[in-house]
C-alpha cells in the first residue's frame, strides 16, 4: 500500500499556467473547455523496463515502454511520457488514468478533469455603469470539500462567484476566476473591455500665438467602430465653452465637430470655423483636435462626448489657456520711453508656476523669473538695443510649458546736431526766400534804369554843347 501512494507528483496546466503539487492517486485538474492540458506521469518510470499506458475512462489513447509506443491518437499526444490534451472538447471533462509498471512496481494515478466555466452573461464590451454579469462556473465534485470560487477583478480585488458590478474604467482588463480545492489554486481568465475615454488632462493645456496644441481625447481601449456602433452609438461631438470675459456672465456652447457614423467613421464641421482640425487616426479611436496659433480668444473648455442609445454619455473636458504677451503704450518705441510688458494668462498662477523672462541678446536688462502676483516687466527707459524679440516663458517646476513671444521696434532719439539740422531747414528757407527776393528787386531796379536811359535816347538832344 505505501508504496503505491508515495509518489511526489508535479502537474502542469499549460494554459492556466498552474503548478500542481501532489502526492497521491487521485488529482483533480480544472480546465476551460478548448484549453490544451498536460499531465505528467508518476515520476522515476525510466528505470530498466518500463510500461506505461495513457487511458480515458476504458479507452486506451497513447502507449509507450522501453522498446517503443504509439505516441499520438486523435488529439492526444505523448512527450517525454506526458499526455498532452490539445483543445479539450466537452465529452473529454471525465477520468484520465496513467497506468505504469517498472522494476515490478505497478502504480495506476486518475486524473479528474472538471469544466470550468467563466463568463461574462452579456458582451465582453461594457459602457461605464452598465451592469457587468460575471459567471465562474464548475461542475458539481462528488467531494466532502467542496471548491471555494471566487473573482479578483484586474485590481486584484474580491467578488463573489456569481457577480454583477456596474462597471467603471476599474474594471477594464483581466478577470480570473480562482478556484481553490484542497489547497491547491486555479485561475481562469476573462478579458473585459470597458467602453470610455481616456482620462483628460488634470491640469489646463498651457499655449500661445507661437506655440502648436493637440487637445487629446480618445477612446481607452482597443475597440473597434463595429463594436462601438454594436453598443448602440448615438452620436459624438466637440463643443467649445468659451472663457467668460469679466463682464460676461456665461457664453453659449459651440459646436466644432460632429461624428459621422457612415463607413468611414469621419468628422464633419459644424459652426463657426476657429481653425482647429481633427487629428489622424479617428480609426483607431483618436478623438484630438489641433491648431498651430492660439488666440486669447480660444481660452476656455473644449469637451469631447460620445452619447449612446442607453442614456450613457462620456465626456471629457480639456481646458485651454493661452499665454498672451503685450506692450504699453505699444511695440513701436522711441528710445527713453517707459515701457511695460505684460505676460497674462485667464487665470492666477498656481503656486508651482512661474514665468521667465527672455530678453534680446543685445539688451542691457537683466532676465528675471518671477513667481505669482506681477507678471509685468518695466523698463524705465527704453533704448535701441532693448529692440527685438521678447519672450515670456511659463513654467511649472522645471518644466517649461509653453512661451509667448512679441517683437519690439525702437527708433533712435533725435541728437543734438540733429535737431540742428532739423531746426536749421525753416532759417535756410527763409534765408533763400530773402535773397530771392533781393535778387528780384536788383533786377527790376536795374530794368528801370535801363528803361531810363532809352527815354532818353527816344528825345534826342543834341549831344554836344549847344548855345542857343
Ligand atoms: C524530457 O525529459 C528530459 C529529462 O527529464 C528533459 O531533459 C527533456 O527536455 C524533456 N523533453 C521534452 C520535450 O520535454
Ligand atoms: C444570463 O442573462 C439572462 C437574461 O439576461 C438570464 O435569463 C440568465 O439566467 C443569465 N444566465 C446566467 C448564467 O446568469
Ligand atoms: C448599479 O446601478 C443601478 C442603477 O443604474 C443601481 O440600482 C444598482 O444598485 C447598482 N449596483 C451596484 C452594485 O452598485
Ligand atoms: C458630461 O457628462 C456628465 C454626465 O455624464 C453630464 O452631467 C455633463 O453635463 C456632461 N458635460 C457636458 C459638457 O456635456
Ligand atoms: C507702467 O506701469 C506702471 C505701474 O504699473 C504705471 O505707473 C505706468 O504708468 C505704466 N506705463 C505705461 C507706459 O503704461
Amino acid at each position: 500500500g505505501e508504496k503505491y501512494q508515495r509518489h511526489g507528483t508535479v502537474w502542469f496546466v499549460h494554459k492556466l499556467n498552474i503548478l500542481l503539487v501532489l502526492s497521491g492517486a487521485e488529482e483533480v485538474i480544472y480546465a476551460q473547455l478548448g484549453e490544451t492540458i498536460t499531465l505528467k506521469p508518476p515520476e522515476g518510470y525510466k528505470s530498466h523496463n518500463y510500461y506505461l499506458y495513457w487511458y480515458f475512462g476504458d479507452v486506451e489513447l497513447v502507449w509507450l515502454n522501453y522498446l517503443g509506443g504509439n505516441k499520438e491518437w486523435m488529439h492526444f499526444s505523448l512527450s517525454n511520457g506526458s499526455l498532452k490534451v490539445t483543445f479539450i472538447q466537452q465529452e473529454q471533462f471525465g477520468t484520465f488514468t496513467c497506468k505504469l509498471t517498472w522494476d515490478g512496481v505497478k502504480t495506476e494515478t486518475t486524473y479528474k478533469i472538471i469544466k470550468l466555466s467563466v463568463s461574462v452573461n452579456s458582451s465582453f464590451v461594457v459602457l461605464p455603469g452598465e451592469p457587468l454579469p460575471l459567471v465562474c462556473d464548475t461542475e458539481t465534485l462528488h467531494s466532502p470539500n467542496k471548491p471555494e470560487i471566487h473573482w479578483l477583478n484586474p485590481q486584484e480585488e474580491i467578488h463573489s462567484p456569481s457577480v454583477t458590478v456596474n462597471a467603471t474604467n476599474q474594471h477594464n482588463g483581466q478577470w480570473a476566476c480562482v478556484v481553490t480545492h484542497d489547497k491547491k489554486i486555479h485561475k481562469a481568465k476573462i478579458s473585459i473591455l470597458v467602453l470610455d475615454l481616456s482620462p483628460a488632462p488634470l491640469q489646463p493645456q498651457y499655449t500661445s500665438k507661437s506655440s502648436p496644441l493637440t487637445i487629446p481625447c480618445s477612446i481607452s481601449s482597443h475597440i473597434s467602430w463595429e463594436q462601438i456602433k454594436a453598443k448602440g452609438i448615438q452620436e459624438g461631438h466637440w463643443q467649445f465653452f468659451q472663457k467668460p470675459s469679466s463682464c460676461l456672465k456665461s457664453v453659449d456652447p459651440q459646436r466644432l465637430f460632429q461624428l459621422s457614423l457612415k463607413k468611414p467613421v469621419s468628422w464633419s464641421k459644424e459652426g463657426e470655423d476657429r481653425g482647429l482640425t481633427p487629428v489622424s487616426g479617428l480609426e483607431k479611436g483618436v478623438l484630438s483636435l489641433t491648431k498651430k496659433q492660439w488666440k486669447v480668444e480660444d481660452r476656455g473648455d473644449y469637451v469631447c462626448t460620445l452619447k449612446f442609445n442607453n442614456g450613457v454619455t462620456l465626456n471629457r473636458t480639456v481646458h485651454v489657456d493661452v499665454l498672451q504677451i503685450s506692450a504699453s503704450p505699444g511695440i513701436h518705441l522711441i528710445s527713453g520711453q517707459q515701457l511695460n510688458l505684460t505676460c497674462s494668462l485667464s487665470y492666477p498662477l498656481s503656486s508651482d508656476m512661474s514665468m521667465k523672462w527672455i530678453v534680446p541678446e543685445q539688451s542691457s536688462q537683466q532676465p528675471v523669473a518671477f513667481q505669482q502676483g506681477s507678471t509685468y516687466f518695466t523698463i524705465l527707459r527704453v533704448d535701441t538695443n532693448d529692440g527685438g524679440n521678447w519672450a515670456c516663458e511659463l513654467w511649472q517646476r522645471n518644466k517649461r510649458l509653453t512661451a509667448a513671444v512679441i517683437t519690439l521696434m525702437i527708433e533712435p532719439k533725435l541728437s543734438v546736431w540733429m535737431l540742428v539740422i532739423i531746426c536749421s531747414v525753416p532759417v535756410i528757407v527763409l534765408l533763400s526766400l530773402i535773397l530771392v527776393f533781393i535778387l528780384h528787386r536788383r533786377r527790376k531796379q536795374k530794368m528801370r534804369r535801363l528803361r531810363h536811359r532809352l527815354c532818353k535816347c527816344k528825345n534826342p538832344k543834341p549831344k554836344g554843347f549847344y548855345r542857343t
